[in-house]
C-alpha cells in the first residue's frame, strides 16, 4: 500500500514537473504598440512578460495610423509569421478580418462578456470574433475653462455657437496681449483623421454618414455642404491656416501650449492635458461636440482601438495570453488612470479610482452611445479608398474652394465608383 502510494506521488510529481518545463519554456511574442501610446503599452506588455516568463518585443507603429496600413498589408501577403499581436483601428476589422486568428476559441466568454457588447460586437465578423476591444476613442472638445469663465461664455452647444465665442474670446485674448492664441484648433490634415473631423461636422448638422447603412452614397446633400461651407470659413477666422496640415499631435501641441480656445481631439489629451507638471492643469473642461442645428444628436466620430492576433502566428496561444491581459481590467485600469484613455470594460466605468482621474467619464460614455461609425462596415475592404476620397475633397475645400457644392458633388460620384472597386 504504501508503496503504491508512493508510486502514484512519484508519477504525479513527474507529470508536474513537465508542465511546468512545456509553460516555462520563455518565448518570444511580437506585438504592435501605437505611437501615441507607445509608453502605456509597453508598460502593459512588461506587466504580463514578468508573471507570464514569456518576453514581448514590441514594434512601434507610425505616428500615422494610415501608414500601418501598407505595412500590414505586406506582412499579410507574406503569410508572415513575425508580428503574432496586432493593434487594430475600429475601421481596418473588415478590412483585415481575413487574417486574423478566430478569438472566441481562445478568450474565455465571461472575458469577453466584460466589455460593452457594442464594442466586442462589431468586432465579429463572419462567425468570428477577429479582434477585442482595446480603448475607446470618440471625437471629444477640449476647451478653456478658465478663459470662458473671464468672459462670461458657457460652453457652446451648436457649432454657430462655437464659432461666435471662439472668435469673441480669441479677438479678446489677443487684444489683451496673446498674438499667437486662435480660437479653435483640430485636424486639417488631408488624412484619415480628417475623415472624423469632417464626418461629425455633417453628421451633427443631419447631412449623413457619407454611406447610408444599406450602401447607398448620401453624401451629395445640402446639410453637408453647409457643414463643409462653415469649416472651410473657420481657416483665418477662428484656426490657423497651419490647421490644413494639422494631424491630432500637431494640433495637440497648439492648445497644449495655450494658444487655442477650443481643440478637437480623442479622450487622450485629457491624459497628456491634466498630466503633472503640464501647463493647463485646472483650465480644461471637456465636453460633447456640438450639433449643427438645435434636436440633432452630439456625433463623435467613433474610433475603437482593438487588438486581435494574427492568423499567421505561430504561437497564438501565448499572443492570445498577452492580449488577453492587455485588454483586461487591470491593464485598461492602468490606462486609464495615466493616461486617460477610456476603457471598454464596462465595470471600470463605476471604478472610484478611474472616476477621480477622469471626471467627465460618464459624459464621455454618452458621446460613445451616441458617436458615429464610419462607413467601413457597409464598404469592407474598400473603406480606405472611399475615405481617401472623402478627405482629399473636404481638404480642397477647407483649403478655400469656391465651389464647394460642385466639389461634393464630383466626390459622390468617384465614391459611387470606390465602393464597386473589385481589387
Ligand atoms: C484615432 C482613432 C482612429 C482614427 C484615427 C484617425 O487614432 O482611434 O479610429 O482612425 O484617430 O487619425
Amino acid at each position: 500500500m504504501a508503496r503504491y502510494k508512493l508510486g502514484l506521488l512519484a508519477g504525479a510529481a513527474a507529470l508536474m514537473a513537465s508542465i511546468s518545463a512545456v509553460s516555462a519554456r520563455a518565448e518570444t511574442v511580437s506585438m504592435f504598440c501605437s505611437a501615441t501610446d507607445y509608453e502605456l503599452c509597453e508598460k502593459g506588455a512588461a506587466k504580463w512578460s514578468k508573471t507570464s516568463g514569456h518576453e514581448v518585443k514590441i514594434n512601434r507603429m507610425p505616428q500615422n495610423l494610415d501608414d500601418a496600413i501598407p505595412i500590414y498589408q505586406q506582412l499579410f501577403a507574406a503569410n508572415s509569421a513575425d508580428v503574432d499581436v496586432l493593434y487594430i483601428d475600429v475601421i481596418w476589422l473588415g478590412m483585415f478580418k481575413d487574417h486574423l486568428a478566430d478569438l472566441a476559441p481562445l478568450v474565455p466568454e465571461d472575458e469577453v462578456k466584460a466589455h460593452f457588447a457594442s464594442a466586442t460586437d462589431a468586432a465579429r465578423l463572419e462567425d468570428k470574433l477577429v479582434a477585442m476591444p482595446f480603448y475607446i476613442d470618440t471625437g471629444l472638445m477640449f476647451y478653456r475653462k478658465d478663459l470662458l469663465e473671464k468672459y462670461g461664455k458657457q460652453p457652446p452647444k451648436t457649432w454657430d455657437e462655437l464659432t461666435a465665442t471662439a472668435k469673441e474670446v480669441q479677438d479678446a485674448e489677443r487684444a489683451a496681449g496673446s498674438p499667437d492664441i486662435w480660437g479653435y484648433v483640430w485636424q486639417g490634415r488631408s488624412y484619415e483623421g480628417l475623415t472624423c473631423d469632417a464626418l461629425e461636422w455633417i453628421a451633427s448638422s443631419g447631412g449623413g454618414t457619407i454611406i447610408s447603412n444599406d450602401g447607398e452614397v448620401s453624401i451629395n446633400n445640402p446639410k453637408a455642404v453647409e457643414a463643409l461651407t462653415r469649416a472651410r470659413d473657420w481657416i483665418g477666422t477662428i484656426s490657423p491656416q497651419g490647421v490644413l496640415n494639422y494631424d491630432e499631435e500637431a494640433s495637440r501641441a497648439i492648445f497644449e501650449s495655450g494658444n487655442a480656445v477650443f481643440h478637437r481631439n480623442w479622450p487622450y489629451v485629457w491624459g497628456t492635458s491634466q498630466a503633472e507638471g503640464a501647463g493647463l492643469v485646472g483650465k480644461v473642461g471637456v465636453m460633447a461636440l456640438p450639433v449643427g442645428a438645435a434636436g440633432e444628436g452630439s456625433s463623435g466620430s467613433l474610433g475603437t482601438a482593438y487588438l486581435g492576433v494574427s492568423k499567421y502566428s505561430k504561437k497564438q496561444d501565448i499572443a492570445a495570453d498577452l492580449l488577453r491581459y492587455m485588454v483586461g481590467l487591470e491593464d485598461q485600469k492602468m490606462r486609464a488612470i495615466e493616461g486617460g484613455y477610456n476603457p471598454t470594460v464596462a465595470a471600470l466605468y463605476e471604478d472610484k479610482d478611474v472616476l477621480a482621474k477622469i471626471p467627465f467619464l460618464e459624459m464621455a460614455k454618452a458621446a460613445f452611445e451616441e458617436s458615429v461609425a464610419r462607413p467601413s462596415a457597409v464598404t469592407g475592404k474598400n473603406y480606405n479608398r472611399v475615405s481617401r476620397t472623402f478627405y482629399r475633397a473636404v481638404h480642397e475645400i477647407i483649403s478655400g474652394a469656391d465651389d464647394v457644392a460642385g466639389t461634393v458633388e464630383q466626390m459622390a460620384r468617384r465614391i459611387e465608383r470606390d465602393v464597386k472597386a473589385s481589387d
